[in-house]
């Protein structure tokens, strides 16, 4: 179609020419003797105006036109009279007075105006989504996101890398989430399952000599659905050979670096931050910390015992932990307010929330269990100052991060503490491995492919592993060559150096309770392929969504996916999932046993 320019492309400099546009009727107002429509394509909005004066024709045929009814129109471009202009518009100086239209398409009357969608409810806008997607800011999410995977593919390009397609049917990986399976047809009775990650392939291209890997590419996790979650999600997925953690660190930094640079106009500080993993969770009670505030956690457990409150003496007796955080400026919260946020603290899962407010002295119910030098100290390593409320939680490690890191973010949010900006930390030194309790075994942290740091390989062969399967023991000190690169208190990717030896596979194996027979089973393909002299490799995942999601300032990755499912994994639009007829079954040989509702 003969169009000259985008609707956001027209400039000062286009006044007096004659051009065709095309677009959407986004607002429409009608003044009797003239009618201005804001007219919208990809590239943005602009006025144009019927006037009878300039062609009848036109507008009388502008009375007809009705919200996202589909345009072409020419005309002139003139400068806005004095006193019309609008400054919140990038084209606000300048308008179109129409002298053709061709009304292309007309539309249904919409279950919520474009303008307007951002407040309709998340299923009506999922239901319609090509409306929803037709919204200005969701345009420029998924621009930004193209733009992303764009520079990404360029960098990765120029540091040598090959972007090689793995197969999505595939056999289950052992990444920790549920499989999607998809019955074969030919191979009646077996499954494929939709890959996780591309985690197995991709250390096998290392086998096979491709050195420099990469993919942006679909996974797929059956787990339950959160904000930052969906069932298929996008990795940008690499793998290098010859190389060490900090090989893959700087690599990912500089392009984060060029990253943010291209397409956001950022520029952030190079190298990241790195923090243990140790460290992470006695600060920030949990392994992806919000940096960009502070109110860290306090050891009180040394404090405590010197005081009579039996909740902590209690606490301590049977092996579990003090941490307390300092609620800036929150002395001055009604008692009512305070017992709400001891309600959080205990759905969070807490017993319960102790409290002192820092208020001409101290002031709590159980102030009189502690002598006031104790109190004291207590302020001081909280840095409490008057007017300031300290809140303990005293229970099982576990219970302990997990309450405070989360009373942490809620009062970080509530007192406006968290800075904009981007604040990337890398965590590294995880342990190797991770006691289930459930299960009552050893479970890798990352993956069973993860290399254990080089000290500990060597320890390997002095442990007799069997007599080891119980927490707290030897195995749970072992660390693993593994790291997480965490954005704004997100998760925004991990990976590790693998094990490329066979007997140290054989070893993780054997710690992590799976036979011989099981692991055959299970990957006996890579198992094999490590014996034909696999490089020394590693690589990491990035999630595509999630990272996007933090550079638009999104507040879930459903507004970076086109297509995203709700919280069921259900996708409105298309109604996805669904049932098929039985012919289709019977060709799969499957019967249904569905339970009884
Ligand atoms: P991991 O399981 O940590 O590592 O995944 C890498 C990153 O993918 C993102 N992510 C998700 N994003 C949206 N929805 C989900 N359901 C979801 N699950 C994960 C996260 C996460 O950090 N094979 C290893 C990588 C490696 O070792 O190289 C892996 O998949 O941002
Ligand atoms: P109680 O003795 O149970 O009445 O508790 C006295 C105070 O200690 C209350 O403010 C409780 O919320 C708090 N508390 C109870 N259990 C814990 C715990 N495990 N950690 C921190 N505070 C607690």
């Amino acid at each position: 179609m003969n169009r000259d320019k985008g609707c956001g492309e027209i400039t000062e400099s286009d006044i007096g020419k004659k051009l065709t546009l095309c677009g959407w009727v986004y607002r429409r107002r009608d003044h009797g003797g003239l009618i201005f429509i804001d007219l919208r394509d990809r590239s943005g909005i602009f006025q144009i105006v019927f006037s009878p004066d300039v062609s009848g024709d036109a507008h009388e045929k502008a009375h007809a036109l009705r919200s996202e009814f589909v345009l072409s129109v020419s005309g002139e471009i003139r400068k806005r009279p004095e006193g019309t202009e609008n400054p919140n518009m990038i084209t606000g100086q300048i308008e179109m007075y129409v002298e053709k239209i061709d009304i292309l398409n007309e539309s249904s009357p919409l279950p919520f105006t474009i303008e307007d969608a951002a407040e309709a409810s998340e299923s009506l806008r999922l239901r319609y989504r090509y409306l929803d997607l037709r919204r200005p800011e969701m345009q420029r999410n998924l621009i930004i996101r193209h733009r992303v995977t764009k520079i990404i593919r360029d960098y990765l390009d120029d540091k040598g890398f090959l972007e090689i397609e793995t197969p999505m049917l595939t056999k289950s990986t052992p990444e920790g989430a549920r499989d999607y399976l998809v019955p074969s047809r030919l191979n009646p009775g077996c499954f494929y399952a939709l890959p996780q990650s591309p985690q197995i392939f991709k250390q096998i291209l290392m086998v096979s000599g491709l050195e420099k890997y990469f993919q942006i590419t679909k996974c797929f996790r059956d787990e339950d659905l959160r904000a930052d979650r969906q069932p298929e999600f996008t990795q940008i997925d690499l793998e290098m050979s010859f190389v060490d953690v900090n090989d893959v660190i700087s690599l990912i930094e500089g392009m984060t670096y060029k990253l943010f640079k291209e397409s956001l106009g950022v520029e952030i500080e190079i190298p990241f931050k790195r923090l243990g993993y140790r460290e992470s969770m006695e600060r920030f009670g949990n392994d992806k910390p919000d940096m960009r505030f502070g109110l860290e956690l306090k050891e009180m457990a040394d404090l405590a015992e010197k005081g009579s409150f039996k909740v902590f003496l209690d606490a301590i007796k049977s092996g579990g932990r003090i941490k307390a955080i300092n609620g800036k400026g929150m002395a001055l919260l009604s008692r009512k307010e305070i017992d709400m946020l001891a309600e959080t603290a205990i759905s969070y899962g807490a017993k319960g929330l102790a409290w002192i407010k820092v208020k001409n002295g101290f002031e709590s119910p159980i102030t009189k269990f502690f002598p006031e030098d104790i109190l004291s100290q207590m302020a001081q390593r909280l840095e409490a100052e008057d007017g300031d409320l300290m809140l303990f939680v005293a229970d099982k490690e576990n219970i302990v991060f997990d309450v405070l890191s989360r009373m942490r973010l809620d009062i970080g949010k509530k007192l406006n503490l968290i800075k904009s900006g981007f604040e990337f930390v890398w965590i590294t030194d995880f342990p190797l491995l991770e006691w289930n309790e459930d299960e009552g075994r050893y479970e890798a942290m990352h993956h069973p492919f993860t290399s254990p740091m080089d000290d500990d390989i060597k320890k390997l062969d002095s442990l007799n592993i069997s007599e080891m399967q119980a927490p707290g023991s030897e195995l749970s000190r072992l660390r693993a060559k593994a790291y997480d690169i965490v954005l704004n208190g997100y998760e925004i990717g991990g990976g590790s150096i693998r094990i490329h030896r066979r007997d140290v596979q054989k070893k993780m194996f054997e710690m992590l309770g799976i036979s011989d027979e099981e692991a055959r089973a299970k990957f006996g393909f890579l198992l094999d392929a490590l014996e034909y002299g696999a490089p020394p490799h590693g690589g990491i995942a990035l999630g595509l969504d999630r990272l996007v999601m933090i550079m638009v300032g999104a507040s879930s990755i459903r507004d970076v996916i086109a297509f995203p499912k709700t919280q069921k994994a259900f996708c409105l639009m298309s109604g996805t999932p669904s049932t098929v007829d039985s012919k289709q079954l019977r060709e799969l040989y499957i019967k249904l046993n569905l339970p009884d509702v």
